[in-house]
């Protein structure tokens, strides 16, 4: 939290929103539904590429508010198995995006000490991608700080198959050890807090297969504003909603746990 407010000048417009964030109440986990691109390309009579190309920038400034926020973790998606639907001109594009994006960003996730990652079916990428994804994940390892997860040819139905799919491969595991944990231990997010806060831009009120195991009591902050146009402000805006949101996991809230106390 500290290293945020060091980053932000004395005069930037920031910096006011940053000092309201609680810094003992930080998500751990913070997924990102960066959606919206096309609908901004769409604005401008652009083609959909153009607002994908748009969207890069908005990348770096999650990346590195969340790094100096510290956040645990950041997932974002970034294409799902059921974005293949789409031309296939758009989706050639979306790949070279994604090269573009690691050999240009390699020196952002290192400067803020990224973990890099990618979670998904990596095995059905072109090659050139997967190659790139495995040379950003090593140049990343020796890094401590914010673990970046890429969802790329995700789905949260395929990561649940594939979890069950690795349990029986374990013959091992007898019915009694399934647990919730051991299903989690097997997730493609195994060894990370489960979200926190799931932001999705563009308004759209859907979870679109993204995290179903994991977002079982994630905060859900949908803002109206395009992915190209998510910035730094909005990304503190949804902390400090997501801050004063009463979290009760079934339970009682904490008002009224303090009053159940007294009675
Ligand atoms: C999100 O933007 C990026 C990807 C799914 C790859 P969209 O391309 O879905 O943009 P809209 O929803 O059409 O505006
Ligand atoms: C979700 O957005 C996937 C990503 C952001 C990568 P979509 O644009 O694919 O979702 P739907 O089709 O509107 O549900
Ligand atoms: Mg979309």
């Amino acid at each position: 939290m500290q290293a945020l407010l060091d980053a932000l000048a004395p005069d930037h417009p920031d910096l006011a929103l940053a000092r309201e964030i609680d810094p003992d109440r930080i998500p751990r986990h913070v997924a990102i539904i960066m959606d919206g691109n096309g609908r901004w390309a769409a604005q401008r009579n652009l083609p959909r590429v153009a607002g994908h190309k748009a969207g890069v920038p908005s990348v770096r400034t999650a990346v590195e508010t969340c790094a100096r926020l510290g956040v645990e973790a950041l997932t974002l998606y970034a294409f799902s198995v059921e974005n293949w639907k789409r031309p296939r001109p758009e989706v050639d594009m979306l790949w070279r995006l994604l090269r573009a994006y690691l050999r240009l960003e390699i020196g952002t996730l290192m400067r803020n000490n990224v973990q890099f990652g990618a979670i998904g079916r990596l095995d059905a990428l072109p090659s050139a991608v997967q190659e790139a994804l495995d040379s950003a994940i090593r140049r990343c390892a020796p890094n401590t700080g914010l673990k970046l997860n890429i969802a790329i040819n995700y789905g949260g139905r395929a990561e649940i198959v594939d979890a069950v799919k690795a349990m029986v491969e374990k013959s091992c595991i007898a019915p009694l050890e399934i647990t919730e944990e051991t299903v989690s231990a097997h997730l493609y997010t195994a060894g990370q807090p489960d979200p926190d806060l799931l932001i999705r831009t563009s308004g759209e009120m859907r979870v679109s297969n993204f995290l179903l195991w994991q977002i079982a009591y994630a905060e859900l902050y949908v803002t109206d504003t395009l992915w190209p146009d998510f910035s730094q402000r909005e990304l503190l805006k949804a902390v400090l909603d997501y801050q004063k949101r009463d979290r009760r996991f079934g339970g009682l809230g904490s008002r009224e746990a303090v009053n159940a106390a007294h009675s």
